[in-house]
């Protein structure tokens, strides 16, 4: 059994990222590849870090446009096979349906509210309601214009999956295992893992609190990796 993690792959260095392909497949579901590692590498990068490990793709691109500019891009990444492909849920119901439309074997994952902006910043961008109730509106929106997955931030995880259902996959940035003595770097309200997963999270994306043991050496990084693992798999 895999545990329900998706490492964040926030390297721009392809070799490192097939380096950290191969040692974590065993032991997670996914690997997430960003706007930035695909602006480097491309389609191509992507294969070859997908090639050869039994890793679900969860491609973040953060889609945002018109539907069918969205849908032409959907389509695009169609041969890569990822099985999440992230759109911005703000983009509206008719931008999800295109990418959803193009891509039906892959969930399409609405992104909700960016957990970079605050409160003052939602107001300023127009929004009317907090960022909680924003974020279950979008949630809802999303799924009912055929998106198959959310991503939201962990506080947020528990009233989405109550508006939502059991079915749709919620995935959660901004989570840290417990340990008094690891950085935060720069996540500021964080929920473990597992705490995460039992407010009705699916998946947990993870990066630093991974990667950063990547320096000392393969045993530190496989030993850390289990260390994380553990709970997620003691349920
Ligand atoms: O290293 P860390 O575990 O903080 O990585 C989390 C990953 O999730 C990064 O790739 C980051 O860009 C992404 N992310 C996040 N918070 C969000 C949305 C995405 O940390 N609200």
């Amino acid at each position: 059994m895999k545990a329900p993690i998706i490492l964040a792959t926030d390297t721009s260095d392809l070799e490192i990222a097939k380096q950290w392909a191969r040692l974590v497949a065993p032991h997670i579901t996914g690997i997430k590849l960003g706007l930035e590692f695909f602006l480097n590498f491309g389609a191509e990068g992507v294969r070859a870090v997908c090639a050869d490990h039994e890793l679900d793709l969860f491609l973040d691109l953060k889609l945002h446009d018109i539907p069918n500019t969205v849908g032409q891009a959907a389509a695009a990444v169609a041969g890569l096979r990822p099985r999440f492909l992230t759109v911005h849920a703000s983009g509206g119901q008719a931008m999800i349906a295109a990418a959803a439309k193009e891509l039906p074997a892959t969930e399409v994952t609405a992104v909700t509210i960016l957990t970079s902006l605050d409160e003052p910043d939602l107001i300023e961008i127009g929004y009317r309601s907090n960022a909680l109730d924003s974020a279950v509106g979008l949630a809802k929106l999303a799924i009912s214009a055929g998106a198959k997955a959310i991503v939201c931030s962990p506080m947020e995880v528990a009233a989405i999956r109550t508006a939502i259902g059991s079915k749709p996959a919620i995935i959660t940035p901004g989570v840290r295992p417990i340990d008094a003595s690891a950085p935060l770097d720069d996540q500021v309200r964080t929920m473990t893992p597992l705490a995460a997963i039992q407010a009705g999270a699916s998946y947990v994306v993870i990066g630093r609190p991974i990667t950063r043991f990547w320096n000392q050496g393969e045993a530190a990084f496989k030993a850390n990796l289990a260390q994380i693992c553990e709970p997620l798999l003691d349920r």
